[in-house]
């Protein structure tokens, strides 16, 4: 019996592995990056490019583990939320009022350590903010409102 168990278990998770997410970056404009058309220090557009781009633009970089479902759909899913809330790549699509707004949700997400997501600084150790860097994209997010 248990082995059945796994047997089928190992036949799921091979058969899963045929449905694969779309790794395509949609296409954009330019003009419409935000770091394009804000301009930010060196520091502070490295790390919007490390910690942020991957779920909140059309530039994401998809590692080797996202070749392997189940968790190949549950980082595809963040990456769809999170472009659905915060779209750097669109960002001159925004009226002003939502790019405002926006700006201070990033301060708060940031003071608050809620972004970026935990369950993706886990994986990208490189991407976890330190207090320097923290500050330097909150003082500079302000400064644009
Ligand atoms: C692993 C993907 C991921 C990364 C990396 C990430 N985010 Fe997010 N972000 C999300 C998701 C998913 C949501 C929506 C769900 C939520 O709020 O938790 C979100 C929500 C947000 C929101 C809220 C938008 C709103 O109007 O409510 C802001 C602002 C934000 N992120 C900013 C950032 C910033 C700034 C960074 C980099 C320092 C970052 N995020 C990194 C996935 C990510």
């Amino acid at each position: 019996m248990k082995k059945k168990i796994v047997i089928a278990l190992g036949l799921v998770l091979v058969i899963i592995q045929f449905f694969r997410i779309d790794k395509e970056n949609p296409s954009y404009e330019m003009e419409n990056d935000f770091i394009m058309i804000t301009n930010p220090p060196e520091l502070v557009k490295g790390i919007l490019k490390n910690s942020c781009y991957d779920c909140h633009s059309f530039e994401t970089k998809y590692p080797w583990y996202t070749n392997v479902a189940p968790v190949s759909w549950w980082i595809k899913h963040h990456i769809n939320e999170g472009r659905d809330e915060l779209n750097f790549s669109e960002w001159a699509t925004f009226e002003l009022k939502r790019k405002n707004h926006k700006l201070d949700e990033i301060v708060e997400m940031v003071e608050e350590g809620e972004m970026p997501m935990s369950s993706y600084t886990w994986m990208h150790s490189e991407a976890r903010l330190t207090d320097e860097q923290k500050t330097a994209l909150i003082n500079w997010t302000k400064s644009l409102q």
